[in-house]
């Protein structure tokens, strides 16, 4: 289980726009800022549809005395944190919970492959930037779907020169996985931060080269299943549960509501020790986490209740007894 750390005030000191749909936002704690390490994130608590709901932001670039900035992309078919983001102006008031890590940088490797796709570039700024000062060899992959969403790209070009390599999908531009992976040497580190099928991409390269999958870091979003999130139906006979989860909730926050303990651990899809099996499915899983197989995922035996959704409707079994329910 995760440390729980208490919400704080906050407010919105200023914003600005690094792209179209990518809007940096300088959040101001009451408490003042607290010191962070590249990789780390910031909860924030926003209302979407009236009841609050939590997101996690990485922390963009070196930390600043004056507030923690994060950017938020804004997804309009997503589950409402973003829109709910992007509605928030100068002075509005929010709560968040001071950085956390699940994403370390290891400073002790020969070489590093930062891979970023879209918004995932937001953890990478400030490793780029740490690593690069510190003088070691470290090159950049960026993908982002056009030359303007390529959040950040003049502050990384200037970070790194030519070892920031960039593909822009609408000109049919791919990233040089076996490339650059053939290029590393042995101990060299691989940080990916972007959609499932990026780091999908990325991890069978890795494999490919026959490097090891302990020197390959990743961090996801679990916004980025194959369907756009609508509400589903959820049966758990043990628990006598029938619940709609909304488009703008998971379900784990659902069960969670519903009064279900269910098991967690990363709630970001990783750890797998929210894993519910599957008791019968009409329709369809979207499976939007890292830790099943692909096997796993194609057979629906189990589903990782933190990201994952349904186009349909599903019956669950808790791993949870009755009566500590
Ligand atoms: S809580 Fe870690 S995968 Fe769901």
């Amino acid at each position: 289980m995760q440390r729980i750390l208490p919400w704080t005030d906050a407010v919105i000191q200023s914003f600005r726009d690094v792209t179209p749909t990518v809007r940096e936002f300088c959040i101001q704690p009451a408490l003042g800022t607290a010191a962070y390490a590249p990789g780390a994130h910031l909860q924030v608590q926003v209302l979407v549809n009236g009841k609050p709901q939590t997101r996690s932001y990485s922390l963009v670039g070196a930390p600043d005395a004056a507030c923690y900035r994060i950017a938020v992309k804004r997804l309009d078919a997503g589950r409402g944190g973003s829109l709910a983001m992007w509605q928030l102006g100068v002075g509005s008031r929010l709560s968040i919970i001071e950085p956390q890590n699940h994403f370390p940088l290891d400073l002790n490797a020969p070489a590093y492959l930062l891979v970023a796709g879209g918004i995932g570039i937001t953890a990478m700024v400030w490793m780029a930037q740490t690593l690069s000062e510190r003088g070691a060899s470290v090159r950049m992959l960026f993908g982002a779907r056009s030359l303007s969403e390529l959040a950040f790209h003049d502050l990384l070009r200037k970070q790194l020169g030519s070892r920031l390599q960039t593909a822009k999908a609408e000109q049919g531009e791919q990233l040089e996985f076996d490339k650059e992976i053939a290029a590393l040497p042995k101990g060299a580190l691989m940080y990916v931060c972007g959609p499932l099928p990026m780091l999908d991409t990325a991890r069978a390269a890795w494999t490919r080269a026959g490097k090891p999958l302990s020197d390959l870091r990743f961090e996801t979003f679990g916004s980025s299943g194959r369907f756009a999130p609508k509400a589903f139906q959820v049966l758990i006979p043990r628990h006598k549960i029938d619940v709609t989860v909304a488009q703008e909730a998971s379900l784990l926050e659902t069960l969670e509501a519903a009064g279900v303990q269910a098991m967690y651990g990363c709630r970001r899809g990783e750890c797998g020790l929210c894993a519910m099996q599957i008791l019968s499915l009409s329709g369809e899983i979207d499976h939007r986490d890292v830790f099943l197989s692909a096997h796993e995922k194609a057979a629906n035996q189990r589903m990782c209740v933190c990201v994952s959704r349904v186009l349909g409707s599903v019956t669950l079994e808790s791993a949870y007894l009755p009566e500590i329910v």
